[in-house]
């Protein structure tokens, strides 16, 4: 098949994701290796958004190719009922790596299936039924994880499950709650107590937070917010899970996003990085007391491909990568250097508003002159367009989402590869540049 033969069927015989199919222009990919993605004509790329923020310990590591042959050969599938060697070893290995009393796992597909059953165990445990969830926030796309989601995404799959409440987030999108940090983390909370109370703390299981906000800016919490909210919600009896699918396995230098706010969450649920996306896998981690609740009442769930074998022994094997190579303290390592470089393009470029990037979780916001976003909440701009455009014409895959892109690069990316991306970065730059004449 050549390219245009693959890029066609794929859009008459598939359909895309989040877009209309007839509109979409699919990135025609033929191979992968480490932080490059190949097409068939002999294309080159460098993945700087790791796909969908998720192949973290880059493409096609010939130790995790080798594990998942290795498990295909031993072991495929059981039903969810079964005790196997390889759910033993990855139980233990993720109790002993997950920081916190997060001792227990039950292991589904992906990240909206995790977070879909971490519903189920916070309303079984508690006996309450409403969730807390931030408008700047994706959880998935299954029913309920859609209504968890505070994002626009939401909007045209509503109604859905009732018992979802969402709140501000501590970063609105178009002002501050304060002028330090601690001044937003102290006024942000002060408002969610609020809302609880009109709520009926007695009526809410759980909050549900991204630990570091992926999709909807890269954001992570001011100052002391994890303590307070984890404080606030102890003084209800409210339970905390951090969705760490996309910030955990090492993307902001710490294995799980939520060490770097000093606090245990009572869940969290995982999927992307815990297989680098080699096998779809994801994960719901529960604290020692919930774990003991399931081992006296019933977890009323289950999937056919719960506890998977062949995606248990990737996890494994890309767990096992991402800490020998050093991956973790890469991202922490490369963190100020990632900084530097938007720093640079920040004092050059007069299109850049901000930015921000915690380990290699970084996203650069674009403006117009007079300092508005170049794109309002939801919305797009030419600009924004050809910058997109310019990126996949110049050997670059990233996201641009708004008025905003994405450097969410592979945990194993160089230094040279990462100057390599900058580079591109700011000559796509000259592009929003223009509206300042
Ligand atoms: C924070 C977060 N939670 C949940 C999900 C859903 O995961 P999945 O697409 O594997 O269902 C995503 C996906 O992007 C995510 O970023």
């Amino acid at each position: 098949m050549n390219q245009q033969e693959m890029v066609d069927a794929c859009l008459k015989h598939t359909l895309y994701t989040w877009a209309a199919t007839g509109k979409v222009d699919p990135l025609p990919v033929q191979r992968a290796e480490g932080v490059y993605l190949y097409g068939p004509e002999g294309q080159r790329w460098l993945d700087f958004n790791s796909q969908l923020m998720s192949v973290n310990i880059g493409h096609s590591h010939p130790k995790v190719i080798a594990a998942i042959k290795a498990q295909a050969d031993q072991l495929i599938y059981t039903y969810p009922g079964t005790a196997t060697e390889v759910r033993a070893k990855l139980g233990m290995r993720l109790a002993e790596l997950i920081p916190g009393d997060i001792n227990t796992f039950f292991f589904t597909l992906g990240g909206a299936e995790a977070n879909e059953n971490a519903i189920k165990i916070v309303r079984g445990y508690t006996g309450r039924f409403k969730i807390l969830s931030r408008y700047r926030s994706y959880h998935g796309a299954t029913n309920a994880t859609m209504q968890l989601t505070g994002d626009p995404r939401r909007i045209p799959n509503e109604p859905g499950s009732p018992g979802f409440v969402h709140v501000m987030d501590p970063w609105p999108y178009t002002f501050s709650w304060g002028e330090t940090e601690e001044e937003i983390t102290a006024k942000n909370l002060t408002y969610l107590e609020e809302v609880i109370q009109y709520e009926g703390p007695e009526t809410i299981a759980a909050m549900f937070i991204e630990t570091v906000t992926g999709t909807n800016g890269i954001l992570p919490p001011p100052k002391g917010y994890l303590k307070g909210l984890r404080a606030l919600l102890d003084k209800y009896g409210i339970l905390l899970v951090c969705d760490e699918v996309m910030a955990g396995f090492g993307r902001t230098g710490k294995l799980m996003a939520y060490e770097h706010g000093d606090i245990v969450p009572d869940v969290v649920t995982m999927a992307k990085g815990l297989t680098s996306s080699y096998i779809p896998l994801g994960a719901v981690g529960v604290s020692d007391a919930i774990a003991e609740h399931f081992r006296q009442n019933v977890f009323w769930g289950g999937l056919t491909y719960n506890a998977h074998a062949l995606c248990l022994g990737t996890a494994l094997a890309a767990v096992e990568v991402l800490l020998e190579e050093g991956m973790v303290e890469n991202a922490a390592r490369l963190d100020p250097i990632m900084r530097g470089h938007m720093e640079r393009l920040a004092a050059k470029h007069p299109s850049v508003k901000s930015h921000r990037n915690i380990g290699l979780f970084g996203m650069i916001d674009v403006q117009k002159p007079g300092g508005e976003p170049i794109a309002p909440y939801n919305g797009a701009h030419p600009a924004m367009n050809e910058m997109g455009k310019f990126f996949r014409d110049n050997g670059l895959f990233t996201f641009v989402r708004w008025g905003s892109f994405m450097c969410n690069p592979p945990l194993c990316i160089t230094e040279a590869q990462l100057d390599e991306g900058f580079a591109i970065i700011d000559r796509a730059l000259d592009i929003p540049d223009r509206l300042f004449g």
